[in-house]
């Protein structure tokens, strides 16, 4: 007997493809309201432009944080490194106690330790497109550290594999 396709199984397999994109890992945090710092976790990290200097992120309208981020004037991603990945389990669970033993100040996006590299961002668009917002952020600082990336690929953490020493270098694109 064949087996009948329904939307849900349509989905499922849309995720799984998109989910064969290899992507590194990142948390953005936001102030939020009332002192009350948001947090997630994402994947849909990207870059956009280097003048102005932009990133793009997407958010579910369906995350408790929405509206938190939605409106948020500033907010931080931190690229997370390899051996984060109980971190980036925490702040991927709704309703967990997300900033436990993390230091967060009134007003300021939380500062996650650890990660490979960081972006303070001011909101510069927020796009509603289908069920997620793509929020664009102007970066206004940074910072980079030597450390290997959390990487995510078909529904699971990964770490890269160690250099084999050939695999070459993209040739520099002229400034
Ligand atoms: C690796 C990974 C990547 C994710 N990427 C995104 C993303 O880009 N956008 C998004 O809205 N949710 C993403 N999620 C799901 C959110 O992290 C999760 O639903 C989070 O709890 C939502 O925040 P909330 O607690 O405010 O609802 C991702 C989860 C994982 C594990």
């Amino acid at each position: 007997m064949s087996k009948q396709i329904t939307h849900i199984d349509a989905r499922r397999e849309l995720r799984n493809a998109l989910g064969r994109f290899t992507t590194g890992v990142a948390i953005v945090t936001a102030p939020g309201d009332e002192g009350k710092p948001v947090g997630m976790t994402i994947n849909s990290f990207g870059s956009v432009s280097l003048e102005p200097a932009l990133v793009s992120w997407c958010i579910d309208r369906r995350a408790d944080s929405y509206e938190a981020f939605v409106n948020a004037d500033r907010f931080r991603i931190t690229v997370l490194a390899e051996g984060q990945t109980e971190l980036a389990m925490r702040f991927a669970t709704r309703g967990a106690d997300k900033f436990r033993g993390i230091k967060t100040g009134a007003g300021a996006a939380p500062v996650l330790a650890g990660g490979c590299a960081w972006f303070e961002c001011r909101r510069y668009r927020a796009i509603p497109l289908g069920d997620h917002t793509m929020i664009i952020g102007e970066i206004v600082e940074f910072a980079q550290h030597p450390a290997a990336p959390l990487v995510f690929a078909a529904g699971g953490f990964r770490q890269l594999c160690p250099d084999t020493g050939h695999s070459g270098r993209v040739p520099a694109r002229a400034a």
